[in-house]
């Protein structure tokens, strides 16, 4: 490794996979005191992929991963290092990227989670960056994948409309030098002092399992919604900002903004913050809900695969999510 020189990182190709079962408005609408049209007008969403019992993150994972290998060109055998962006793990040890990298049949090469919530799949692809970037590395598979369903209560109208479950896939490559691919600028920050917006308070050291536990339903999900949306407008329009800022490039060369798909309220007061129109925002929650750390990358792959997105296209990816963690990506694609 040549420690002086330089790379520029390109995605050379990405991969999603929603899972089969879906759950709709209408069927909500008969497991808790809520309307289709009530979560169409206040979140955008539709509908959301349900895992299949015994369909775990790690599979998600392996369909997307999979694809977007073969849409790089590329087999298992490329990869030099696989991270998993995800806040519902196939378990709390061993990671899901080790046990992605036995079912992908990778080598046995550095395989580490990616811990921030929504934003995990932006942090991730940061991450690979580096890697990329130093030379240490030439091809980073970065997933962000969630089976969140285990986690959400289905009897709280609040929680349980919002999430699905999804993975998404990249492979960060090394650029070739005729490829003018390239990360222009990125912003990542985690506010605690705001942490308790978005919970999930047992499993951990702090609140182990117990029966208390199940009882009080501290296995599940709990937020404060309305103040989350006030802090994803403002945290994601920082980021935005600091990007742009950083590479000194106007709202209006942005080809595509691909944001955290968690309401399309938030998104679109994002887009309005910076002028730019909603018709170059990928929105894709209609149909899949808020997938936590695989909504950028799952957006990013069917913008990407319906021809949306172009090479020599700018992208601006953006999210927050549960830390509160935030960021934001410049790139040439
Ligand atoms: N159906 C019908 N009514 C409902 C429902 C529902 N599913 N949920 C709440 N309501 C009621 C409330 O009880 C309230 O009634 P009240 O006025 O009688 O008290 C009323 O609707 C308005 O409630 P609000 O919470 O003010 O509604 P709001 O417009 O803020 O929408 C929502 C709620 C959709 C949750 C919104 O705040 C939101 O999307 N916030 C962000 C959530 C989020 O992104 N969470 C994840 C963040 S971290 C991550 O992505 C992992």
């Amino acid at each position: 490794m040549n420690s002086t020189k330089t790379y520029r990182s390109r995605i050379s190709g990405t991969g999603s996979y929603l899972p089969e079962k879906v759950l709709t408005n209408h069927d909500l609408e008969k497991m808790v005191d809520t309307s289709h049209e009530w979560i169409m007008e206040r979140t955008g969403i539709y509908a959301r992929h349900i895992a299949a019992d015994g369909e775990v993150t790690s599979d998600l994972s392996l369909k997307a991963s999979q694809r977007a290998l073969e849409a790089a060109g590329l087999t298992a055998q490329d990869v030099d290092m696989i991270l998993v962006a995800t806040a519902s793990p196939d378990q709390p040890m061993p990671n899901t990227a080790c046990i992605l990298q036995h079912k992908l049949g990778a080598r046995t090469c550095m395989s580490l989670d990616i811990s921030a919530a929504c934003s995990g799949f932006v942090y991730g692809l940061v991450v690979a960056d580096q890697f990329v970037r130093t030379g240490a590395y030439k091809h980073v598979l970065v997933v962000g994948a969630e089976v969140l369903h285990p986690y959400v209560n289905y009897k709280e109208r609040d929680t349980c409309i919002l999430f699905g479950d999804a993975a998404g896939a990249v492979v960060l490559s090394r650029a070739e030098e005729d490829q003018d691919s390239e990360i222009y600028s990125f912003f990542l920050q985690g506010d605690g002092a705001i942490g308790d917006l978005f919970v999930l308070p047992a499993g951990g050291s702090a609140l182990p399992f117990s029966k208390e536990v199940l009882e009080n339903g501290q296995h599940y999900v709990r937020m404060k919604g309305r103040e989350i949306f006030k802090h994803a407008v403002r945290t994601m329009s920082e980021c935005c900002h600091e990007v742009l800022r950083a590479h000194n490039m106007p709202p209006s060369e942005v080809s595509w903004v691909i944001p955290h798909q968690a309401n399309v309220r938030i998104i679109e007061a994002v887009a309005k913050h910076f002028g730019i129109s909603m018709d170059k925002v990928v929105v894709e929650i209609e149909d899949m809900g808020n997938t936590s750390a695989a909504t950028v990358v799952v957006a990013l792959d069917k913008a990407v695969r319906d021809g949306r997105i172009q090479r020599g296209q700018n992208l601006l990816l953006t999210a927050f999510g549960a830390g509160i963690t935030s960021g934001a990506i410049l790139m040439r694609y």
